[in-house]
């Protein structure tokens, strides 16, 4: 990444997160969601030496239902930047739950670490694991929310353009997990955020309608459509893959989103000034083309590099609050 920039709206006071769970995003206050982002921002242009030592002694561990590539890598080099130790367990074979229940999985596990980053198939097993454990759960991706990946792709708008208001994301394809957490993220920075699905891929009503609420709190914009021309002079368009991990109605899906593939076409409707961010892993061909994925206009790498800050930070405020001031 070359940008540096210190977004004036990010020099808010700090806060501790005490020991707190992130199972989504609107489980943080904006401010909270606004210090993150800052120290984020501060660890990817100054880098990790004066934290080095933060996490000295502490253990976390990564348990995955799912697989992963940047979860998991930016989540051990992070931690292991601050100088902390991390162990992960593959649950892919061995789903949580089966062997032991989950809540004596927790209480195990919190004898053990410091921190537990959970990637799980029900949003309902990161709430047991929540209600289990006293010590701070991190949401790594479930059915429903995806917090991490949202902290850092607003860090990655706000590097572009420092007020939150002035930015107008433009999610285009299915309404899932990732979706819901930029809705909410919006919702707490108080963005504005057109989610543009076909019909019946709409976001979750209720996580939207939360979403919503938060929004009219802070001035945010939460719009839901099914027109394509809705994107027309966005700061940037959103896509994820079409079926999304553990989903099992693909084809359906597939034929339903043909339309809303983010290609040179839908981005000369989006405008010149539309940046093109994607979660990864991306389906090339599928919801985004070549020509999108490799133009100057993508920032896909940004967002993937930002994830390793944006956890760090967090992971900072949750152990460590003393050291983000
Ligand atoms: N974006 C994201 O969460 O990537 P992985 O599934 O590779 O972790
Ligand atoms: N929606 C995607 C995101 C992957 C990072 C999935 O859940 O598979």
């Amino acid at each position: 990444m070359t940008t540096v920039v210190t977004p004036s709206t990010l020099t808010e006071p700090k806060f501790s997160l005490g020991s707190k769970h992130l199972a989504r995003i609107l489980d943080l206050t904006g401010g909270e969601v606004r210090s993150i982002i800052a120290l984020a921002e501060r660890l990817r242009t100054q880098g990790y030496a004066p934290w080095s030592h933060a996490m000295s002694g502490r253990a976390m561990a990564l348990v995955f239902e799912k697989a992963s590539l940047r979860t998991r890598v930016s989540f051990e080099v992070g931690f292991q930047r601050l100088g902390g130790s991390v162990i992960y367990l593959d649950q892919q074979n061995s789903p949580l739950g089966v062997r032991e229940t989950l809540a004596d999985f927790g209480h195990n596990m919190e004898r053990f670490v410091d921190c537990l980053v959970a990637r799980v198939m029900k949003h309902s097993v990161i709430e047991g694991l929540c209600e289990s454990m006293h010590v701070p759960v991190i949401n790594a991706l479930c059915d429903r929310h995806h917090p991490c990946q949202a902290l850092a792709d607003f860090q990655t708008l706000l590097a572009l353009q420092p007020d939150p208001a002035r930015i107008h994301l433009a999610w285009v394809g299915d309404g899932n997990n990732v979706c819901h957490s930029l809705m909410e993220c919006a919702a707490a920075l108080g963005s504005r955020i057109t989610v543009v699905t076909p019909k019946g891929l709409e976001p979750d009503a209720a996580i939207t309608a939360k979403a919503q609420g938060r929004a009219m709190r802070t001035g945010a914009t939460i719009t839901l459509s099914n027109d394509l021309d809705a994107i027309a002079g966005v700061t940037a368009v959103y896509a994820d893959v079409w079926v999304s991990m553990g989903e099992t109605d693909g084809e359906a899906k597939r034929a339903a989103l043909e339309p809303f593939q983010v290609n040179d076409r839908l981005m000369a409707i989006a405008g010149p000034q539309a940046r093109f961010m994607h979660c990864l892993p991306a389906k090339r061909g599928q919801e985004v083309t070549d020509s999108v994925m490799d133009s100057p206009a993508s920032i896909v790498f940004d967002q993937a590099e930002n994830r390793m800050h944006a956890q760090a930070s967090l992971l900072l405020h949750l152990l460590a609050p003393t050291a983000t001031h």
